[in-house]
């Protein structure tokens, strides 16, 4: 691979039909994807894709899923989108309102694309009326078909529901299935995953699994308070979206966190930091030979 290619990651965007009042919505959700979507509009260099890794809409309802391409479309932003679905989501309220398909509803979303050197694979980890994920029959054959694809170029999977990290049946919730999960491991070992991108429990985790980084944003909603996951779950405000970036050495993810108005406390341009580094330099004594 020749230079950077840059992406973002968004995460349980969490939209909602602004029309409807929703108890099971605890942040302005349409807010902070337009002032995401404002955010990534400015960065340098430009993303050349945006994955938004399931949770889309708060509902699953075609009116939020219009919200969310309202969203998109304010935002100017022309760059590639690719949705995965959540446990919020519903398969036959993103079919018709995103990708205008009447037909079939009900049918998981997978699908794969490349662009600029990097074969992204997006897994449809939802189950309907279920919070965990799972694979339905059929799919891991089409992932498998799919990873012999484009065999010199690096995949990045997009899902909603990470694989799970320990065989606990009782926090399958949180995870795709513990067979699920083993059945991924085989399908991707030796097939050049550089990565895989998740969200579902609503805080920065990068774990590595099986030598694969497994990438999860705090999301758009609400930020899961880590520092209560023994007592339960307490949502807190805040949120983040991530950039990737795909060097020859390997793929490294930064975290954005929101709100981005956070009070400054200092700033330097590059020319001040060039002007402070050389008054440093300067002024730091030299060891003695
Ligand atoms: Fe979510």
């Amino acid at each position: 691979m020749s230079g950077h290619v840059t992406f973002v990651h968004l995460t349980d965007l969490h939209v909602g039909n602004p029309a409807v009042v929703d108890d099971h919505l605890y942040s302005d959700t349409s807010t902070t994807l337009e002032r995401i979507l404002a955010d990534i509009k400015l960065l340098q260099p430009a993303p050349s894709f945006i994955v938004a890794s399931g949770d889309l809409t708060n509902r699953g309802d075609i009116d939020s899923y219009e919200q969310l391409k309202r969203l998109i479309a304010a935002s100017g932003l022309d760059i590639p989108f690719l949705f995965a679905l959540g446990n919020h989501d519903r398969r036959d309220g993103f079919y018709p309102a995103m990708l205008g398909r009447t037909e079939n509803v009900w049918a998981p979303y997978d699908h794969a694309q490349v662009i600029d050197g990097i074969h992204v694979i997006v897994l449809d980890s939802s189950v309907p009326n279920k919070i965990g994920g799972a694979f339905e029959p059929g799919q891991l054959d089409w992932l498998k078909a799919e990873l012999e694809q484009h065999a010199d170029l690096p995949k990045l999977l997009v899902m909603h529901h990470a694989p799970a990290l320990d065989a606990n049946p009782a926090m399958e919730w949180e995870s795709l299935s513990i067979d699920d999960t083993e059945a991924l491991r085989q399908a991707v070992a030796g097939k050049n995953v550089i990565g895989i991108l998740s969200g579902h429990i609503h805080f920065d985790r990068v774990s590595n699994w099986y030598g694969i980084p497994v990438v999860v944003g705090i999301g758009q909603h609400a930020a899961t308070d880590v520092l209560w996951l023994h007592e339960g779950l307490r949502m807190l405000e805040g949120a983040s979206f991530a950039i990737g970036t795909l060097r020859s050495s390997g793929l490294s993810i930064t975290f954005a966190p929101q709100p981005a108005s956070r009070r400054e406390l200092h700033s330097f341009s590059f020319a001040g930091m060039a002007e402070m580094l050389a008054k440093y330099e300067a002024s730091t004594p030299v060891a003695a030979e």
